[in-house]
């Protein structure tokens, strides 16, 4: 069946109502989920949608995307909001359209499958708190993810929205992998296991418009089910995509409203349905009343996110998302990664890796959590792989997607990085086949057990379940018994004028400077000393307002070769000298020093609840040893190691989570762990010391 487009322009008075259309184009809002996700790191806040939220309900959407996605992680970990609560309060406002959300197959709204117990528990809790849509993916598109998550939408009675991830790795749809008959074959698949909808979910915007129409075209002539297209802006194409895809007989759309549209984010509803006015796909919404809730959202609520726009460009196209298949969250992720890790010029030769490090790993699409693996293992490749080594760190996730957990890859994994990653693999160093969630153990008593003196309340045991050292956090929070951080609380916008107002003030030139206190007098103990933070050199006078300086001595070293960043911090005052002449008296710091030793000591931040007890992990006072450095800056989320433990060279100590991956650190030296100076949930930065192995 083929819906004929056709202009028959009519009466564009907005006040009279237009007839309704033979075949209207349904339109699915995605501006309170995808929508900030995209331009605002997810960082939208409930009490921002609710002044919107029954204006929205009026404009007739098929369905409007509320849940899923990153909210769920962003909300109880940086929002201090619990993601369930969200569902019920705008239930509240949106009476009359359904809800949708994006749920990662067997992944759930995380990045990795979860037991079968969960994924159903999940489901249940989300359906019953108000979810009507579960527009449902793999990243694999390996559909046996949807087996346990699908039976329970059923059971449910709500939709159950079938995705196939658009990929390509020709620069047109084709090739050996993602070609017609590939998309055709999954659509089938989805139709035959109940399908309600089926959703192409062309999450980088890599959609070319006459693909979109051969293919929308083909779908409509193998399935029966609607067919709905899901198209990011990144490359600029997905308006005229939409385009060919409506003349294509495609039902359903997405969009974002306009103040949530374009760059990563959506197309624009508006434009949309003034193009449509008058044909057959007339969608029949009212314009004004679309411009209404823009001129609140711009006036009231975003005000408040701005900051959060990357504005770096003046572009709103990303070329790059064409030249390299990077998905715009992804960019910004590796972009991220690369600058906290002081390499932002290897951004280029992350761009160049990435197609191999994704052809060695099956060609799997891209998009969360595979757009993640892919990304950061090949930031991993490009900062620590040598002429001698390649996939030197291999992330956690990595060895995860070698061995069968997230499914099965479109094309094979390269058997030698297989086989590298499975060395010593927990699970074992056969690959498996089968269904991923099938060897999952049920993990909802373990997490019910943790939770009994904190809740019993099974969404929140879920929250845990699915994010055990943020959850956890969050549920101190919520229970009062750890006072949150200031740096999770809202923006006002009273405080965004404020700000407004200084920078006005600011660019007027009348901001008035403090007057600065008059430096003192130097004293006769001043002394000058050469500063080098690497090629540079400073010169620094140093006088201390009450007296003579201190000197540390440092004790000689026996062993530089292998002397960790430690023995730099001052041991015990060995006398107060008189002022020293010359720098050289002191024995020059290991290489490594300048920069890591502050690493060491300042790095854990506080906030952890172990952060106490910090005093039985603090570096032994011989400070022999080796230190286990964190290559990158990221979050601790497993010790696997305690002081005293001995290890083997190559054993995995401490767990690093960076950007989502988990990297497994393993010991630099076999001998015995000497010291831990992190704690589970400590953030740290690069090149911190996180124990000590004697
Ligand atoms: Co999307």
């Amino acid at each position: 069946m083929t819906d004929h487009f056709s202009v028959k322009m009519t009466d564009l008075n907005f006040d009279k109502k237009r007839p309704p259309a033979e075949n209207p184009l349904k339109i699915e809002d995605l501006s309170l989920r995808d929508g900030h996700q995209s331009l605002f790191a997810t960082r939208g806040r409930t009490e921002d949608m609710i002044p919107v939220a029954e204006r929205m309900d009026e404009i007739g959407f098929w369905a409007v995307e509320v849940w899923g996605g990153a909210t769920f992680d962003t909300m109880h970990r940086f929002l201090n909001e619990d993601p369930w609560e969200r569902i019920r309060t705008l239930k509240r406002y949106f009476k009359k359209t359904p809800f949708s959300m994006l749920l990662r197959g067997q992944n759930l709204v995380g990045y990795r499958n979860y037991a079968d117990d969960v994924a159903k528990a999940f489901v249940e809790r989300s359906a019953e708190n108000g979810m009507d849509i579960f527009r449902t993916f793999d990243a694999l598109n390996d559909y046996r993810n949807f087996e346990t998550v699908v039976a329970a939408i059923k059971a449910c009675g709500k939709h159950f929205q079938g995705c196939i991830c658009y990929s390509m790795t020709e620069p047109r749809m084709g090739g050996d992998v993602y070609n017609l008959s590939y998309y055709l074959e999954k659509a089938r698949a989805l139709q035959d296991m109940g399908a309600d909808t089926i959703c192409i979910k062309d999450m980088a915007g890599l959609m070319a418009p006459y693909d979109a129409f051969e293919l929308i075209k083909a779908l409509k002539e193998t399935v029966s089910v609607p067919i709905h297209l899901h198209s990011h802006f990144t490359s600029g194409m997905s308006p005229i995509t939409h385009f060919k895809a409506v003349e294509a007989g495609v039902d359903i759309i997405d969009t974002c409203l306009s103040s949530y549209a374009y760059r990563t984010s959506h197309a624009a509803i508006e434009p949309m349905v003034m193009a449509l006015i008058g044909t057959n796909r007339d969608t029949g919404f009212d314009l004004p009343a679309l411009a209404e809730i823009n001129n609140i959202l711009e006036k009231d609520i975003l005000p408040k996110y701005k900051h959060l726009l990357d504005d770096s460009k003046v572009s709103i196209i990303d070329i790059n998302v064409l030249l390299h298949q990077t998905p715009g969250g992804m960019l910004s992720n590796l972009v991220n990664q690369l600058r906290e890790m002081d390499a932002l010029d290897k951004i280029h030769d992350v761009y160049e890796q990435l197609p191999k490090v994704r052809k060695d790993l099956g060609q799997i699409p891209l998009v969360t959590p595979t757009s993640q693996i892919v990304g950061i293992q090949t930031v991993n490749n490009v900062l620590f792989d040598d002429e001698t080594e390649k996939y030197k760190m291999i992330t956690s996730q990595v060895k995860d997607l070698c061995y069968g957990l997230y499914g099965k890859t479109p094309m094979p994994i390269d058997p030698e990085l297989q086989k590298k990653a499975l060395k010593g693999y927990e699970r074992g160093e056969t690959p498996f086949t089968g269904r991923p969630a099938a060897i999952l153990s049920p993990e909802l008593d373990k997490a019910r057990e943790d939770l009994k003196d904190i809740t019993t309340d099974i969404d929140d045991i879920i929250l845990y379940a699915l994010y055990p050292v943020t959850g956890k956090k969050f549920l101190m929070y919520k229970y009062g018994r750890e006072n949150p951080p200031d740096d999770l609380k809202p923006r006002t916008l009273e405080e965004v004028r404020r700000e407004q107002e200084l920078i006005k003030k600011a660019k007027a030139g009348q901001l008035v400077e403090k007057k600065k206190a008059a430096a003192p007098e130097k004293s006769e103990y001043a002394r000058s000393f050469n500063v080098f933070v690497e090629d540079e050199h400073f010169e620094v006078v140093v006088d201390e307002p009450d007296g003579p300086p201190m000197i540390y001595a440092v004790p000689q070293q026996t062993a530089p070769a292998r002397q960790p960043a430690a023995a730099a911090q001052p041991q015990s005052p060995v006398r107060k000298t008189p002022p020293v002449q010359a720098p050289k008296a002191l024995a020059p710091a290991p290489k490594s020093a300048p920069k890591a030793a502050p690493a060491a000591s300042a790095a854990v931040t506080p906030g952890s609840a172990g952060a106490a007890k910090k005093s039985e992990t603090k570096a032994p006072a011989d400070s022999q040893g080796t230190p286990l450095k964190a290559p990158m800056p990221g979050m601790i989320v497993r010790i696997d190691k305690k002081v005293g433990d001995t290890v083997k060279q190559g054993e995995p100590v401490v767990t690093l989570e960076a950007m989502k991956m988990e990297n497994a650190l393993s010991a630099p030296v076999s001998g015995t762990i000497l010291s831990i100076n992190c704690n589970v949930g400590d953030s740290v930065a690069k090149n911190a010391v996180l124990c000590v192995i004697g």
